[in-house]
């Protein structure tokens, strides 16, 4: 009964040749480092369940995130669980997917023909530390606009563009409603949406090409 239903839906969508092609690659003999890169999409994906359910109860305005937060550490079911999660997820997701490149700096695994993989993973780590970036804001206490006064005064400091960074990013001359927006804005719909593309593009490729195999010494 299982195997004809299967077989219904294959003839009409394909999808045994995809699940095969992704989950039956046959790969060289390889070691736990190569299991960064799952571990990081882990972490991603536990980022985006508990940031959706985050933003049920945060308000991203000045009057209200604040005790937006509070409200979801102390009367929201498991709020503080899952703000738990989403917090230290997005410390474990920067610490792995440095990791990751390490590993495949060490192995040599950018090399030909996996200069395209590399290119996206070096802006998989750009759009992780954005998420960071701008995630630290959203609370709204002391800490985080602090910080991010001092983080856009740094970008500020650029020669030339400097200026012109600092306003975008903070959207006027301080620190206002409009950056608590604007950094909302891209933290939960820019971002979210050029990590699922690059990690589209990534994953494509690392199945397309096949996973390197350990460089063996000498030779
Ligand atoms: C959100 C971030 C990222 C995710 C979810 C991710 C995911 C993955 C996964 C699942 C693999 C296959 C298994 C493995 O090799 O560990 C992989 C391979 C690879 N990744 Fe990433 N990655 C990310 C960031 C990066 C970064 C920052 C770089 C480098 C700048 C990078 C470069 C590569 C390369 C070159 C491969 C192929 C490795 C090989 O064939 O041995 N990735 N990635």
């Amino acid at each position: 009964m299982t195997t004809r239903i299967g077989n219904w839906f294959d003839d009409r969508l394909g999808w045994r040749r995809v699940w095969e092609a992704i989950f039956k690659r046959r790969i060289p003999k390889v070691n736990w480092w190569y299991t960064l890169g799952s571990a990081t999409l882990f972490v991603a994906v536990n980022q985006i369940v508990t940031g959706i359910l985050l933003t049920i109860y945060y308000v991203p305005t000045p009057d209200h995130a604040y005790d937006s937060v509070q409200y979801i550490m102390t009367q929201v079911p498991a709020g503080w669980f899952i703000r738990g999660m989403h917090h230290w997820g997005a410390s474990a997701m920067v610490v792995l997917v440095g990791l990751h490149m390490l590993r495949v700096i060490l192995y040599g695994a950018f090399k030909y023909p996996r200069e395209i993989t590399w290119l996206t993973g070096v802006v998989l780590l750009l759009v992780t530390i954005g998420f960071g970036f701008t995630g630290y804001l959203l609370p709204w206490d002391q800490k985080a606009f602090w910080a991010t006064t001092v983080g856009t005064k740094i970008a500020g400091a650029a020669p030339g563009v400097g200026d012109l960074i600092l306003r975008i990013m903070r959207g006027g001359e301080e620190l206002s409603a409009v950056t608590l927006a604007r950094f909302f804005g891209v933290h939960v719909w820019a971002l979210p949406a050029a990590l699922l593309i690059l990690v589209g593009a990534h994953l494509y490729l690392v199945i397309r090409l096949g996973i390197s195999a350990v460089p063996k010494r000498g030779k």
